[in-house]
C-alpha cells in the first residue's frame, strides 16, 4: 500500500500533476522531481509514511544515476544520510535541514547528493565512522549560506552580473557564520567556508592552495563540482555523471584527481 497524497499538486506553471488521494508510487516521485518538487512540500497520508517516502525521493536521483547496487553496502551510506536528515532534528543544528529544504527544493537536492557523494569517497578512503558522520553532515550543510541569498539570483536563469556573483559568492562566508554555535564539529564550518577553493589557489574566498586545503574540503569540493553539473536546476537541463567527471578531469590541476578517481572507479559510467 502506497502512502497518499492529502491535496492537490501542482506543477510550477499552476498545472495538475497529482489529484488528492494519488498513491506515491515510484513513478510518481520520479515524476515531482523531474517538476523539481520534492515531498517535503505535500502532505502526505498517512503520516509515519513520510520518512521512508522523503528519503526515497531525496536519494533517488543520484540513486539512479550512481547505481547504488554497485556499490558495496551502500545501505551504511543510507544509514549515516538518515542520521543527518532525520535524527538530526534533536540536535542544535538540526533545523538548519528543515530550513534548507523549505527554502530551495533543489538546494536539499543538491545538499543530499552532496554529502552521499562525499561519504561514498570518504569511506573509500577508509574514514572511521565518528569522521564519516562529520564529513556527511559538514557536505550536507556546505551551502547552508545559500539560504540567506536572494531567490531572485538563486534561481536566476541564465549568467549572473558582475554584482550578482559577488553576491552569490557570500554564501561561503554567510554558511560558516550561520554555522557558528551550534556545536558542530570545527570540520562542518571548514567545509562550509572553502569549498570553493580550488587546489590552484583559483577559487574563492581565498585563494588557498592545496596544501591548505584539508581532505574533507578537497572531497566537498568534487562532490558539489560533480552533482552542479549532474543534478537537475530550474535553470537548465543535467549532465550525465560520466561528464560531470570528465569536465573536472580536464579542468587541469583545479580538482584532486585522487578523489575524482574514485568517485568515477566507484560509479563507473553512467
Ligand atoms: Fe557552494
Amino acid at each position: 500500500m502506497y502512502p497518499v497524497t492529502q491535496m492537490d499538486v501542482y506543477d510550477k506553471g499552476g498545472r495538475l500533476l497529482l489529484a488528492k488521494k494519488s498513491p506515491i508510487t515510484p513513478q510518481i516521485i520520479n515524476l515531482l522531481e523531474r517538476h523539481g518538487i520534492l515531498l517535503s512540500e505535500i502532505e502526505i497520508w498517512p503520516p509515519e509514511n513520510i520518512r521512508s517516502t522523503q528519503f526515497a525521493q531525496a536519494v533517488s536521483s543520484l540513486d539512479q544515476r550512481i547505481r547504488a547496487s554497485r556499490v558495496d553496502h551502500y545501505e551504511q551510506l543510507e544509514d549515516i544520510m538518515v542520521a543527518i536528515i532525520f535524527d538530526s532534528k534533536t540536535k542544535p543544528w538540526g533545523g538548519f535541514v528543515q530550513t534548507i529544504s523549505n527554502y530551495s527544493s533543489w538546494l536539499y537536492a543538491h545538499s543530499i547528493n552532496v554529502a552521499l557523494l562525499s561519504l561514498l569517497v570518504g569511506r573509500e578512503l577508509g574514514y572511521s565512522e565518528k569522521r564519516l558522520l562529520e564529513l556527511g553532515i559538514g557536505a550536507f550543510l556546505h551551502d547552508v549560506g545559500k539560504i540567506l541569498i536572494a531567490k531572485s539570483i538563486l534561481d536566476k536563469p541564465g549568467t549572473l552580473d558582475d554584482h550578482e556573483i559577488k553576491v552569490m559568492r557570500q554564501h561561503t562566508e554567510f554558511g560558516a557564520k550561520l554555522l557558528n554555535g551550534f556545536q558542530l564539529p570545527q570540520i562542518c564550518l571548514e567545509i562550509a567556508a572553502k569549498h570553493h577553493e580550488r587546489m590552484d589557489g583559483s577559487g574563492y574566498p581565498l585563494g588557498l592552495t592545496a596544501a591548505q586545503i584539508v581532505e574533507e574540503v578537497q572531497i566537498v569540493m568534487v562532490a558539489d563540482a560533480i552533482d552542479a553539473i549532474t543534478a537537475y536546476r530550474p535553470y537548465r537541463s543535467s549532465s550525465l555523471l560520466s561528464e560531470g567527471i570528465t569536465i573536472l578531469l580536464n579542468k587541469g590541476d583545479k580538482y584532486p584527481h585522487h578523489i575524482i578517481s574514485i568517485i568515477h572507479t566507484s560509479l563507473g559510467e553512467s
